[in-house]
């Protein structure tokens, strides 16, 4: 008889695990899941500026506003882009804004170091950036110089950008240099990759350097107080975190940074497009380490702050291979697949759920970098399919998030399994929830079914990024090979939500 019972145990335990499984609880919303997580990243780094957002204000050929191109403007006000962070990355560290603002022929020339010791003519500077945040509808976050600059010349940007008019000769700088009135300029970063290419520093020593900048970092006269970002860990420097939280005075910081790339092997990092099902299993094996970071980080936040008034600022994420063959090595020109696809989903589903600490997030980076949304070719523009995901997830801007709990099965190969389903939801300013799920399995299909408390939904409808291939991506000959379709596949009953997500796909589904 105990026999029997035990064998009826383990087949109710295989029943039971057959199918993915999750709770949402509708009604114990708390959290809003802030825009900025939606947020973007852009450089002087290959085509990201010159050829992406800029093609200079004579260019006949493509449709522009002051150099800037309109295509690239019209796809991103569909994402919404929250937030835009400028001018680097390893490239802030070298910049000194004064050689960007000013009549253009008498802005001087300098070598990009960082990024292939190409020319970089200071054509697009300070003012460049700041009208097309305005012009994107996008905040603007500055990179602050303190690897190789001076505290006087970061507390002269700020007075340059955001002083009211006629309070120092920087104001009146500005205005001669054609500007009016000030800009909104609220996040500014205190240097990047502080313990590397941002000055090799070791935490105890940033720490009092942080506070050395931060202290001329004023704009006492603004009503838009200013955020300052200390730069942050690289993946799992824990140690980076606590020291910055330890050593920073609460009144002088509103985040911390945290990078975090999902690379396979920084000697071998493989092919955008041409990769294996190991290849793609260990580069997203990387990316869900993310959910362990954010943890852990926030963690060591909550020992100093339990409050959580101090965010954390993921301000460089995404994936990262081998360039495109043929392209210069030091450009990062890499294309985009449902790899790239289901490591954005997850990603940022893993964000809305920690959004009580994670405020902010930039994907690495917006055009022809890294992960970018967008690649350019003269005048033809690629909308990836991490752009495509980008769109799809704008529904959770500042929407509350709804706390859902995913049991899902393992996507298992070989030795190594992943949790297979990734979820997050949130219920927008109408009224409508959103929900978005990801089946990171390459191989199987993923039943779920979402039991739903606290709400009694009418409708569902859905849309889904797929395609037959992992591999598979839009490319400048075929542009629309992967984008979002309709997805009927949800069943409401009552209180029960049922589905099935193809391998490698993103679903997000609205009730109302
Ligand atoms: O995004 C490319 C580079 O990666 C950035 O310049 C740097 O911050 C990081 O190491």
């Amino acid at each position: 008889m105990k026999r029997l019972f035990f064998f009826i145990g383990i087949l109710s335990t295989k029943f039971i695990s057959a199918q993915n499984t999750a709770v949402l609880n509708a009604d114990k919303g708390k959290d809003i899941i802030d825009k900025n997580i939606y947020g973007h990243f852009a450089e002087h780094l290959g085509h990201c500026i010159y050829g992406g957002f800029y093609i200079g204000d004579s260019n006949k050929t493509i449709p522009h506003k002051d150099g800037v191109r309109l295509d690239v403007i019209d796809a991103l006000k569909k994402l919404k882009v929250p937030v835009l962070r400028w001018p680097g990355g390893c490239f802030a560290d070298t910049y000194h804004w004064r050689d960007g603002v000013g009549p253009k022929k008498e802005r001087p020339s300098m070598l990009n170091v960082w990024w292939g010791n190409v020319k970089e003519d200071n054509s697009f500077g300070t003012n460049e950036f700041l009208n097309m945040c305005e012009l994107l509808g996008a905040e603007p976050y500055l990179s602050g110089n303190v690897g190789s600059g001076t505290p006087q010349e970061l507390s002269d940007w700020i007075k340059y950008t955001t002083h009211p008019n006629g309070s120092s000769p920087m104001t009146d700088y500005r205005q001669k240099n054609g500007r009016p009135n000030p800009w909104k300029v609220k996040f500014w970063g205190l240097g990047n990759e502080a313990w590397g290419c941002g000055g090799n520093m070791k935490v105890e020593y940033y720490a009092n350097v942080y506070r050395q900048y931060a202290t001329f970092m004023t704009n006492w006269n603004n009503s838009d107080r200013i955020y300052r970002i200390a730069s942050g860990a690289s993946d799992a420097d824990y140690h980076w975190t606590e020291v910055l939280m330890k050593e920073l005075p609460a009144n002088m910081f509103d985040a911390l940074g945290l990078h975090h790339y999902s690379v396979i092997n920084w000697n071998k990092k493989g092919s955008a497009t041409n990769f294996s099902e190991e290849e793609y299993f260990t580069t997203m094996k990387r990316a869900l380490q993310m959910e362990e970071l954010v943890t852990k980080h926030s963690a060591i936040m909550d020992k100093y702050d339990p409050q959580k008034k101090k965010h954390l600022a993921v301000d460089e994420w995404g994936g990262w291979y081998d360039v495109e063959p043929g392209t210069n090595g030091a450009f990062l020109f890499q294309q985009n697949t449902m790899r790239d696809a289901v490591l954005a989903g997850a990603t940022l589903n893993i964000f809305n759920n920690h959004c009580d600490r994670v405020k902010m997030a930039n994907l690495a980076q917006i055009i022809n970098v890294l992960q970018a949304v967008i690649l350019t070719k003269e005048e033809k523009l690629v909308l990836t399919p991490t752009y495509h995901v980008m769109e799809m997830y704008n529904v959770h801007q500042d929407a509350t998030m709804l706390p859902m709990e995913v049991t899902s099965k393992k996507y298992i190969l070989g030795k190594d399994t992943l949790t297979a389903v990734w979820g997050s939801a949130s219920k927008d300013k109408n009224g409508a929830t959103h929900i978005s799920l990801v089946n990171v399995d390459a191989k199987q299909p993923q039943s779920i079914s979402i039991n739903i408390n606290g709400a009694n939904y009418k409708a569902v409808s859905g849309r889904i990024l797929t395609s037959d291939k992992l591999q598979n991506y839009n490319s400048f000959e075929n542009p629309n090979k992967i984008v979002p379709a309709v997805f009927n596949g949800a069943q409401l009953n009552n209180s029960k939500l049922n589905l099935t997500i193809p391998p490698y796909s993103v679903v997000v589904l609205e009730l109302k």
